[in-house]
């Protein structure tokens, strides 16, 4: 049989980086190329006697169909929650969601047909960018700077495309890059969007994952104007299997949201975000959150130590205030794929820098590790490793 896929679909290559992977797969290399939460950051214990009692006290409300905008003690709690970020203006609602992932899919379902254009930061989040693709959209990729996304090369993008739906950003500690997007970029980012009327999709699920340094407005915060969709997402503060991520955006956006979500899934794990409700209202929310910032600042600094001990001054690298990842340039003549490969023939793997572009085919002198999945074993002896390379350079 010859299977005809949607052309949507025949439109998504396989990934330049699979090769890398391949080798990955052997249990003696270690990974630095996950990006999960550390064993030790889930909040087990709590969640096991939720559970307990609510399949002894109310099973039904875990077990049965439930509605497609969400649990509503959830979606209350959420609403406080974001009022906090002054996330949330009378004009807004809120979804929850299966991740913060089906807030992408769900809102290029929504809002993009074939052909369209989304403005993406080069790097960015490969989940997303493949969702975007998946939809046959046309990704235009913004360099990223070290306080985030150029702005001229932005605005220029914005002159002259006429079929922008939106402009993607995850604007702190982002994904691969680590970088937090300076207050004044957020501001003009509002300011061009709302300029050249297109929406902004905002996805912030490493905010709360701040070490150090002063929190900075979320660009949802601003959004006098309904521009704004943002997404939340549990998977980082609580767990990411249980899969329940939020939206707040322009109540007619999420009615469009809704009426896509049921086709989709019909609603988020019922069972999973009454966890997430007790978790939030009944437990020491805030006192896990606390917990999660000094096991990765911990993590964070134990690995930026072994990247001076070892690495040699051809690989640089920012220094971090949170999220879970720190990238590393290699020098313009080095063929960063080929140093990845060695990289995982030796036994350890990082993700090469092209993952993460809009173009895969561009050129990268980046790769991406994680500190937040491996042991501290694991982090000596693949920095170690990397070191051994660098050295080679
Ligand atoms: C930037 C970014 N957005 C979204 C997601 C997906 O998160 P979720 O597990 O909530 O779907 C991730 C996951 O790593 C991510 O890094």
């Amino acid at each position: 049989m010859e299977y005809k896929f949607a052309d949507r679909i025949c439109g998504l290559k396989p990934s330049a980086i699979r090769e890398i992977f391949k080798y990955a797969a052997d249990p003696e290399v270690v990974s630095l190329s996950a990006g999960n939460p550390a064993p030790d950051a889930f909040p087990a214990e709590a969640l096991e006697k939720i559970s307990a009692r609510l399949m002894k006290e109310n099973p039904t409300l875990a077990l049965q169909y439930s509605i497609t905008e969400g649990y509503a003690p959830l979606r209350d709690a959420l609403g406080t929650y974001m009022a906090k970020y002054n996330i949330g203006k009378e004009f807004d609602s809120l979804i929850v969601t299966s991740g913060a992932q089906q807030v992408m899919d769900l809102t290029t379902k929504a809002l993009v047909n074939y052909g369209d254009e989304i403005i993406c930061e080069a790097p960015s989040f490969i989940g997303s960018l493949n969702t975007f693709r998946s939809y046959g959209a046309k990704l235009l990729g913004v360099p990223m700077e070290e306080d985030g996304m150029d702005m001229e090369a932005l605005e220029e993008t914005l002159k002259t495309h006429d079929k922008v739906r939106f402009i993607y950003t995850i604007p702190t500690f982002q994904n691969p890059s680590g970088i937090t997007m300076s207050l004044e970029k957020r501001r003009r980012l509002y300011e061009l969007a709302k300029e050249y009327g297109v929406l902004i999709l905002e996805d912030n699920p490493y905010g709360e994952l701040r070490y150090k340094g002063e929190d900075l407005p979320t660009i949802k915060s601003f959004d006098t104007d309904g521009i704004v969709i943002y997404a939340g997402s549990f998977s980082k503060i609580i767990s990411p299997g249980m899969r329940v991520g939020w939206c707040v955006a322009p109540e007619e956006i999420i009615q469009k949201l809704t009426v896509c979500k049921q086709g989709s899934d019909v609603h988020t794990n019922i069972w999973s975000q009454v966890l997430c409700h007790e978790f939030m209202t009944k437990y020491d929310f805030e006192g896990h959150l606390q917990y999660l910032r000094d096991l990765y600042s911990k993590k964070a600094e134990f690995t930026m130590g072994l990247l001076r001990e070892h690495l040699s001054d051809t690989i640089t690298y920012g220094d971090i205030d949170g999220g879970l990842f720190i990238w590393c340039t290699l020098p313009e003549d080095v063929d960063m794929p080929q140093f990845c490969l060695d990289a995982v023939k030796n036994k350890v793997c990082v993700v090469p820098g092209t993952a993460f572009l809009t173009d895969e085919s561009a050129t990268s002198h980046n790769f991406r590790i994680n500190f937040s999945t491996p042991t501290n074993e694991q982090l000596e002896k693949g920095i170690r490793i990397l070191g051994e390379l660098s050295k080679k350079l």
